[in-house]
């Protein structure tokens, strides 16, 4: 590990510390069918919470509240924790969804995960109403962060306060309703303060997707959380989304945890699937696909298991069964029912993806 220029940056000095050996990242012996794993759950596997994304009906339920709770030590509320939902047109609030999610994560001892406050994608009309406002405009962005993350305050571990700010390809930082009424940067940096505001404990994120696959985004976005960090932000940790396409190139997920490491940062794996369909699914043998989904799979568990403790904040799977995917009902290009992209399958029995990551994890069950 070279020790970081006396006078170096930051990132340098951290990233002599944390940065992984990328010689790791190119190990090619994962990736066949790995051993199944003890019949275990998957969280015994890893020394750090493995979080699932939930809807409160799926926790309605039974069996697959029983998965989750036995499999899972975090939840993140898929899409019932933002403005699309709780944010009516009238401007009322809506909390009977994650507020459902929220009692089934305290009646079963595990952590909540709020995701998210601000995101590009939803500027619902209750905004659009005050939109270019000014005063008003930042005074209703401030109560709602206030209302929302208050409401979980002692709850909520943490928050993707602002999510995917940075621009599809890398090339700057999004415009959206919120950056033209607040600033491009200060949207974000109001956000978090306005969520600091609301709950002095919660571990405050940002989060954005293709960090893996594509490295002038990773930069980009490594440089807007230094930017943030600078002007006062309170950036408490990362989300890497890692919504992956089975072939993603042996050794760019090791290469990008070890890069996203060295701003010393916790953290979350946020939302990972792994399709077969978007690695050219129909053009390749299925158990290629699944051979190179389990590779990337323990690939990427074990890379997150290397990282420092304190960096290790969760490791969260988009959903629990393969059929309940955001890919399966997608209104363009959806996958096809035979993308596997998480590790239960549509009986909720494990698939080899399971497998993959508790070996990742460290194979230990705990
Ligand atoms: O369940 C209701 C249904 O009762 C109603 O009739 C219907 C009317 O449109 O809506 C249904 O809810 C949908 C919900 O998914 C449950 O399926 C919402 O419309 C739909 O907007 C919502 O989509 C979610 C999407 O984010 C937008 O919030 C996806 O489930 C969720 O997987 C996806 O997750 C995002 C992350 O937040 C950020 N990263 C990318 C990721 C995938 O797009």
């Amino acid at each position: 590990m070279t020790p970081a220029r006396p006078g170096s940056s930051r990132r340098t000095i951290l990233g002599a510390l944390a940065a992984l050996p990328v010689t790791a990242c190119a190990r090619e012996s994962r990736g066949q069918v790995p051993p199944r794993a003890p019949d275990r759950p998957l969280k015994a596997f890893a020394a750090f919470p493995v979080g699932c994304a939930v809807t409160a009906e799926r926790l309605a339920n039974p069996a697959d509240a029983a998965l989750i709770a036995r499999h899972f030590s975090q939840l993140t509320p898929e899409w019932q924790m933002k403005m699309e939902y709780v944010l009516q047109g009238d401007g009322a609030f809506r909390f009977d969804g994650p507020d459902a999610i929220a009692a089934f994560a305290r009646d079963h001892g595990l952590r909540l995960f709020g995701h998210t406050l601000v995101w590009y994608a939803q500027s619902p009309p209750a905004f659009e109403r005050i939109d270019g406002q000014g005063r008003p405009f930042a005074d209703a962005y401030r109560n709602y962060i206030l209302a929302v993350a208050g409401r979980y305050r002692g709850q909520a571990v943490g928050w993707d306060v602002v999510n995917e700010a940075v621009a599809e390809d890398g090339d700057g930082l999004r415009d959206c309703l919120w950056s033209r009424n607040l600033g491009r940067t200060d949207y974000m940096r109001r956000a978090f303060d306005n969520a600091r505001e609301a709950d002095p404990d919660a571990v405050l994120l940002i989060n954005d997707y293709n960090l893996e696959s594509l490295p002038k985004k990773r930069a980009t976005f490594m440089r807007l959380v230094e930017d943030l960090l600078k002007a006062g932000a309170p950036v408490g940790g990362i989300g890497t989304q890692s919504h992956m396409a089975a072939d993603l190139r042996p050794g760019a997920v090791c290469e990008a945890i070890g890069d996203l490491a060295s701003l010393g940062l916790p953290i979350h794996v946020s939302e990972l699937d792994i399709s077969l369909n978007r690695a050219g699914g129909v053009f390749r043998p299925r158990a290629d696909l699944q051979a190179a989904q389990n590779r990337l799979a323990q690939e990427l568990a074990e890379a997150f298991a290397g990282l420092p403790p304190r960096q290790r904040f969760a490791f969260t799977l988009w959903g629990l069964k393969d059929d309940q995917s955001w890919l399966r009902s997608l209104k363009e290009n959806p996958s096809p029912p035979w993308d596997e992209p998480l590790a239960f399958d549509a009986d909720g029995d494990r698939r080899p993806m399971f497998d993959a990551l508790a070996m990742g994890f460290g194979g230990r069950a705990g």
